[in-house]
């Protein structure tokens, strides 16, 4: 595998992952000889392509053993999100978000459940940097918003069953490590492609068979309906029926290849994680730095949120810049939690099995050079 790469140390991966030559080469290969809508017309292109969508829900459920889900095709995580909150007709008096929510996931169902006058509670973050279900006043909400692993702290959470609907984004985790949806309390899942070495603009969100009953689209068009008359029209079921317009036809056949890539490499990506986690908290821990969510798990994602005391996240951030390392900063929408920890910001370096310790060596030399 030969992922394509920028010059200079790459260590931005959970904003967007980097991505392997053969997904651009199925990209190249729709839009110069295979270009075609799906699942329109009868001629042997648009055949052709509504096939290789297809399979792509098959590789989707493969991939994170979803077989009794919908596979459902989006633009990315926060479209998948919007999408879900708006089409949810179940039952909304009581909803749980977690404080390490991205606003993509949080804001769509708070709007909704401010509308609904639903009871909005937080599920908070013990110190182990574990989800403090223990500390929740109620046993069960209608609704629980939870991440899978958060964009600031990395860590994988656990889901329990403390909601009749679960939401679960799996925007970080999905491109390092899947989740066997299947045996899980989830109810509804989504992720974004160019996050799993996959190309920008495709995504999914996976719904329970049998929660689809509290699923009513209310994103109309072409494409989701079965038939329409001047008074009333029909829906198809899902996941077709939530899928109106052209989607991004190459783009969801390179996530199918993207994922088929990450399947195939589960092993090796696992173990070079392990270690790159493992490497970045000993450099932490040699320049004393505390990052969020430091607790020697290196079952954790390879991504690290940090401060140093007297420099602003900013500024670090920029001078990381200057020296070739790309790096987020500032607040990684995720306000909620921001707020939580008491800061406005932080620094972020999140890597993906391709970085290596000789970036890690690099990266701790600049960073030493700076806090002294
Ligand atoms: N959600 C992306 C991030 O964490 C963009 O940077």
């Amino acid at each position: 595998m030969e992922i394509l790469r920028p010059k200079g140390i790459y260590f931005d991966n959970a904003a967007t992952s980097l991505m392997p030559r053969e997904v651009l080469e199925v990209l190249i290969e729709h839009y110069s000889v295979k270009r075609s809508n799906v699942g329109r017309g009868m001629h042997d292109l648009g055949k052709e392509v509504t096939q290789k969508v297809e399979e792509v829900r098959g590789k989707i459920q493969e991939y994170f053993n979803a077989y009794d889900f919908y596979v459902i095709f989006t633009f990315n995580s926060t479209f998948a999100s919007n999408i879900l909150a708006l089409s949810y007709t179940g039952p909304l008096n009581s909803l749980l978000i977690s404080v390490e929510e991205h606003n993509s996931s949080y804001l769509p169902w708070f709007h909704k459940a401010r509308k609904e006058n639903a009871i909005i509670d937080f599920l908070k973050i013990n110190e182990k940097w574990e989800l403090d279900y223990e500390s929740l006043d109620k046993e069960s909400y209608d609704v629980a918003v939870i991440t899978a692993a958060s964009n600031v702290i990395g860590k994988v959470n656990e889901i329990k069953k403390i909601a009749d609907f679960i939401v679960v984004d799996g925007a970080q985790l999905a491109g390092h490590r899947s989740i066997d949806l299947d045996h899980s309390n989830i109810d509804a899942f989504y992720f974004s492609s160019h996050k799993c070495l996959g190309p920008y603009g495709a995504g999914a969100l996976l719904i329970r068979k049998e929660k689809a009953k509290l699923i009513t689209p209310n994103y109309l068009g072409g494409g989701a309906v079965k038939s329409v008359t001047s008074d009333n029209y029909v829906l198809k079921p899902l996941p077709h029926g939530l899928e109106p317009g052209t989607p991004c036809i190459a783009e969801i056949i390179g996530l199918g290849k993207a994922l088929e890539i990450i399947k195939e490499n589960e092993k090796m990506i696992e173990s070079k994680e392990k270690e790159l986690v493992k490497e970045m908290h000993e450099v932490f821990e040699e320049l004393n730095i505390n990052y969020y969510g430091n607790t020697k798990d290196n079952g954790k994602l390879p991504l690290f949120s940090f401060n140093v005391e007297g420099l602003h996240y900013n500024a670090l951030a920029l001078y990381l810049n200057e020296h070739n390392i790309y790096v987020r900063s500032g607040h990684h929408c995720a306000h909620l939690l921001m707020d939580y920890l008491g800061i406005k910001g932080s620094v972020r370096a999140s890597l993906h099995f391709y970085n290596t310790s000789e970036e890690i060596q690099t990266f701790k030399k600049v960073l030493k050079k700076v806090i002294k």
